[in-house]
């Protein structure tokens, strides 16, 4: 069952850098405020924390950073104790690195087929769009938030459709806050670290294959599904990882980037004993949905 939460207004609206040029130094909220989180890494790491997640702190939706569940190259997670005020327990923090596209060299891949949005959502002027092609400081931080605004589309689409994901509760130009899947001493583990009983892998299945097909009616290609990015807790799953996202419609190899996410989660389910022709599947799929 999808979980529903119950998450009031922030105090008051984090701010975002006016002209739209996503800079973490210039979050222009009460510096003074006592953000002391309990986890807070290396030295890097604490300045990191305090730049990115001080404005959700102040505005009161969540007191405390308690672990960091994962740091990857493109971004990090930690979990965090909700303001009571939330009426939740957890909260999950997604944490873009401003600089993580200088490694990822195929990124334009997924950018075909979405226009690149600033972090209030507006299309590029001229300016951002040289600095996107420059890739200057001022265009990878663009980008950087580009990415994130269309991770936090991307979920809150998938929400709307009914596919499981963790929902979205606010966000800056390079955070996410949203629901935390597990309990405060674990993070749900990834699917890839779990292995299943044969009844319930055939559950769970039908419950992803049920997930892939709100997505594409939705004209989504989650273009990175994987036993990586599905979590289990509970006995369900939950979708997370969207930045890539791609249109179903617009973009000219969204088949190729669908199949190739049936084939990787079928894999894993055919681990766990079950008999899936993944490519019969994703073709029946497509035609059922556009055909
Ligand atoms: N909402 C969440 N609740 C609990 N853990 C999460 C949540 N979102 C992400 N994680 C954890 O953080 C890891 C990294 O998040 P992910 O969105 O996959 O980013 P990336 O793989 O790009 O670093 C995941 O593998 C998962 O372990
Ligand atoms: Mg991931």
């Amino acid at each position: 069952m999808r979980s529903v939460c119950a998450f009031r207004a922030p105090r008051s609206v984090p701010s975002s850098p006016s002209n739209g040029v996503p800079d973490v130094n210039t979050q222009d909220h009460d510096l003074s405020s006592a953000f002391h989180p309990t986890f807070t890494g290396g030295r890097q790491e604490k300045q990191w924390i305090l730049q990115s997640l001080r404005g959700f702190y102040v505005d009161e939706w969540f007191t405390d950073v308690l672990f960091r569940v994962k740091g990857g190259k493109e971004a990090t997670v930690y979990c965090c104790r909700a303001h009571p005020a939330t009426g939740l327990d957890l909260i999950a923090a997604k944490i873009y690195r401003p600089r993580m596209f200088r490694a990822m060299k195929n990124d334009s891949l997924y950018k075909i087929g979405r226009l690149i949005r600033s972090s209030e959502g507006k299309y590029p002027d001229d300016r951002t769009a040289r600095a996107l092609k420059k890739r200057s400081r001022y265009g990878r931080a663009l980008d950087a938030g580009a990415w994130c605004m269309h991770e936090v589309e991307m979920l809150e689409t998938m929400w709307d459709a009914g596919v499981q994901v963790p929902r979205v509760i606010e966000n800056t130009h390079n955070a996410i806050l949203m629901e935390f899947v597990g309990d405060e001493y674990q993070a749900a583990p990834i699917l890839q670290s779990v292995s299943l009983e044969r009844d319930e892998a055939e559950a769970l299945w039908e419950r992803l294959v049920h997930y892939v097909r709100a997505m594409l009616g939705a004209y989504v290609v989650h273009a990175d599904l994987s036993p990586y990015n599905l979590l289990y807790w509970d006995e369900e799953l939950h979708v997370i990882d969207l930045p890539q996202a791609v249109d179903a419609i617009r973009h000219p190899q969204a088949y190729e980037l669908f199949a190739r996410d049936v084939d990787r989660i079928a894999a894993y389910f055919v681990r766990q004993g079950l008999e899936i022709d993944a490519q019969g599947l994703a073709f029946d799929l497509w035609q059922e949905a556009y055909g």
